[in-house]
């Protein structure tokens, strides 16, 4: 994969929170379409990574090129707006709402964005938006339950559907199948593989089970202590020694990370 056909490409990221380098010279690029899981030990960086590219946080230092533009400094909303998505856990911020309003009110919000700078192109209604994203997510069957009443499997379904609803090119999920037992974990990243597939998106997940990131990535990234310790193909992310070392082996043993 040649570096100038990325989407996304991350450039000398450097953060450091007081004394501690969470992100240390980062460089990594992901193309248009591509699925891609980070994994890592715990600490080793891997949510600050998907803090500095949905402005959460601003890198100290290095570029995060999206379609060649850098949003380094741009606000969460900017970022949004030019198509980063982002899971976050939302869905408890609408207790009051169900599935259905929730995210018909997450669409809303990006139609007012939308209009104010580009009024000749109406987004299509959110409710047709919400209805189309439930149906993707299996979660037609709960469109009126408020979302306080979610199973936590559901909750984390709604937290992609919101993002959905922002209509990302690049959606980044921070372990969607935290929490959840091996049958659920599963059916999570089915979803997500037919999310990719069918809405063209430009996927990268942060996984700690190693079947699921083997199974379904196209490519890994490794981060260690903040940096890229190993990126390529399952199968070479499986064989490499400095990754059985740093973190395979640990999870080889049955331990959980
Ligand atoms: N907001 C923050 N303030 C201070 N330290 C942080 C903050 N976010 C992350 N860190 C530190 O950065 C390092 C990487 O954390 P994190 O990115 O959460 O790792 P991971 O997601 O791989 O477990 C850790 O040492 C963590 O304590
Ligand atoms: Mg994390």
């Amino acid at each position: 994969m040649a570096a100038s056909d990325a989407l996304l490409r991350i450039e000398g990221l450097s953060k450091s929170f007081g004394g501690v380098a969470a992100m240390r010279d980062v460089s990594l690029a992901f193309p248009a379409r591509s699925l891609s899981a980070v994994i890592g030990p715990n600490g080793a960086g891997k949510t600050t990574f998907f803090n500095l590219i949905s402005g959460r946080f601003k890198a100290d230092t290095g570029r995060i090129l999206l379609d060649g533009a850098d949003i380094v400094g741009a606000s969460r909303q900017e970022i949004v707006r030019r198509g980063i998505g982002r899971a976050f856990q939302v869905a408890s911020l609408f207790p009051t709402l169900t599935v259905a309003q929730a995210l018909a009110a997450s669409g809303h919000a990006r139609q007012r964005s939308e209009t104010r700078k580009l009024s000749q192109f109406p987004s299509p209604p959110a409710t047709e938006a919400a209805r189309e994203v439930m149906a993707q997510l299996n979660l037609t069957r709960v469109a009126d339950v408020l979302s306080s009443n979610l199973s936590h499997g559901d909750q984390k379904l709604l937290d992609i559907g919101l993002a959905l609803m922002l209509q990302p090119r690049v959606l980044l999920l921070d372990e969607p199948t935290a929490g959840m037992g091996p049958e659920e974990r599963w059916q999570m990243i089915e979803t997500v593989q037919r999310l990719w597939r069918e809405r063209d998106l430009t996927l990268i997940f942060i996984e700690h089970d190693m079947d699921i990131v083997f199974k379904v990535a196209e490519t890994v990234r490794v981060l260690s202590y903040g940096a890229v310790l190993a990126e390529g193909t399952p199968d070479e992310i499986r064989r490499n020694p400095a990754v059985i070392e740093a973190y395979l082996g640990k999870s080889a043993q049955g331990a959980t990370a």
